[in-house]
């Protein structure tokens, strides 16, 4: 963004505080950050150096598993719930790559995202994609406004990347879940990643601690055992809850080097 930060109106988003669509942004190298964005930025990777490791891990596990389920699994509708600001390969694109009639609903609350969602409206002539600003923690209203493009009597995939540790409460994060999953049909699946501060990111509870008191909204980590809670009555496809660099990652690298473990819980699950 070449707008400078600082204090602006409701209408037009930043405030001088830093927000996660931003920040996100600006750790995955894109440039629709503010400068207050880039200085917690800075200041969070100071305290947890992998955090940018994290982001790009966990966009390249978004890519093999969309690639997973628009090929072989052949899903061919997405509801993107906490999408972020546009980035190479977002949801559509990796989609429609494979079949360009691919359906795809974002949703996010930030203003940001707003401004720039028009890169993601930009639908193969044969699929569709909606943008629907909208919070998470009302799932009613997101699968009322994604009915006008989804058919939930067709299978969905349900994404949710690095979304439900802003919903601080575990047991209204696993309703909202369910609410999702109880939506769409058998066949459909539920694709999540979440932080933790197992798997070597013991580090991030400062850093969380840092994000909490200087930037929104408020994060959490969540525990394997947690995570798996969102999976329950799902079957998870292989490898499980893993790292989300660990998930199938020779998809994308071609190499059967292991990569790097990023504190950052990835999964598929499908409805029976
Ligand atoms: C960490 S980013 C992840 C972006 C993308 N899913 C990815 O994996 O790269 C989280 C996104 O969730 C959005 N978000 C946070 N809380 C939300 C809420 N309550 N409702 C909707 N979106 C939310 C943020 O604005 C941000 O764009």
């Amino acid at each position: 963004m070449s707008e400078s930060s600082g204090p602006r109106d409701a209408e037009h988003g930043p405030t001088g505080v830093a927000h996660n669509a931003r920040v996100w942004n600006y750790w995955l190298g894109g440039k629709d950050y503010y400068d207050v964005d880039g200085q917690v930025g800075d200041h969070v990777t100071g305290m947890y150096p992998i955090i940018g490791e994290v982001a790009r891990a966990d966009r390249a596990f978004l890519g093999r598993a969309v690639t997973h389920l628009a090929g072989e699994a052949g899903i061919r509708q997405f509801l993107d719930i906490g999408t972020g600001l546009p980035t190479v390969d977002n949801t559509h694109e990796v989609a429609q790559r494979i079949a360009p009639e691919s359906r795809i609903v974002y949703v996010d609350n930030d203003p940001t995202v707003l401004l720039h969602a028009n890169a993601l409206l930009t639908s193969s002539p044969k699929g569709v994609t909606d943008y629907i600003e909208a919070d998470a923690h009302d799932p009613d209203t997101i699968l009322r406004a994604a009915g006008r493009t989804l058919d939930f009597d067709r299978p969905v995939a349900v994404m949710m990347l690095g979304i439900l540790n802003f919903v601080l409460d575990t047991e209204e994060a696993r309703s909202i879940v369910e609410r999702l999953v109880a939506a769409v049909p058998s066949g459909s699946y539920l694709v999540l990643t979440h932080p933790t501060v197992e798997l070597g990111g013991e580090a991030n509870t400062e850093a969380m601690r840092f994000w909490n008191e200087n930037a929104t909204p408020p994060i959490t980590a969540r525990t394997r055992a947690e995570v798996a809670g969102f999976f329950e009555a799902l079957e998870l496809l292989d490898p499980g809850i893993v790292s989300c660099s660990h998930w199938r990652p020779e998809a994308t690298s071609g190499s059967t080097d292991e990569p790097q473990v990023v504190p950052q819980f990835g999964a598929v699950a499908r409805k029976p």
